[in-house]
């Protein structure tokens, strides 16, 4: 028996400046995300997100959180944005998303990162496309933390080729 340990790297700017300054092509992405947070529909929950994915033909396909009054209908911004790619883009990798939100009713500080789902959907998506998505987070303000592949996020995901 023995113990082990996975380790995840990311990487931690300020905020939104620094990053600018270290890496304007993801900082654009990032405001494309927070002006997605825009569309949300979420009379339920009040916290809106906003996801932005730059494919590797350079398009960026936007979503947003849109909940629904049965509410496992509704669906998170990250994975409209990754739907939407996939719908309209098929064959194109996404190289980088970029998740902000911001909330109604508190301040959102810290960075907001995808839920277990999204995470899931990510993981197909990196299998498909064989290169690794970037994943660029914040709240509605302050740090910005960024991770260089989804299994950074997640070990031990769930891998479609026992299927
Ligand atoms: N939400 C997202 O859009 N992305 C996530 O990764 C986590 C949660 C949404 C779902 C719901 O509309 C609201 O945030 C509150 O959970």
């Amino acid at each position: 028996m023995k113990k082990q340990q996975f380790i995840s790297d990311y990487t931690v700017y300020e905020d939104e400046k620094e990053m600018a300054a270290c890496a304007p092509a993801d900082a654009e992405l990032l405001l494309q995300a927070h002006k997605a947070t825009e569309n949300s529909y979420v009379p339920y929950s009040k916290f809106h997100v906003g996801a932005a994915a730059r494919l590797s033909n350079g398009v960026i396909v936007k979503g947003c959180n849109i909940e629904n009054s049965a509410y496992p209908s509704g669906l998170c911004a990250e994975r409209t944005a990754l739907f939407a790619a996939q719908a309209q883009y098929p064959d194109v990798p996404v190289e980088a998303i970029a998740i902000t939100a911001y909330s109604e009713i508190t301040e959102v500080t810290e960075p907001v990162a995808p839920c277990g789902a999204c995470r899931q959907v990510m993981v197909e998506t990196e299998q498909r496309s064989h290169i690794p998505m970037r994943i660029i987070c914040q709240g509605n303000t302050g740090k910005v933390f960024v991770f260089d592949g989804v299994e950074t996020l997640m070990p031990f995901i769930f891998l479609t080729k026992f299927l």
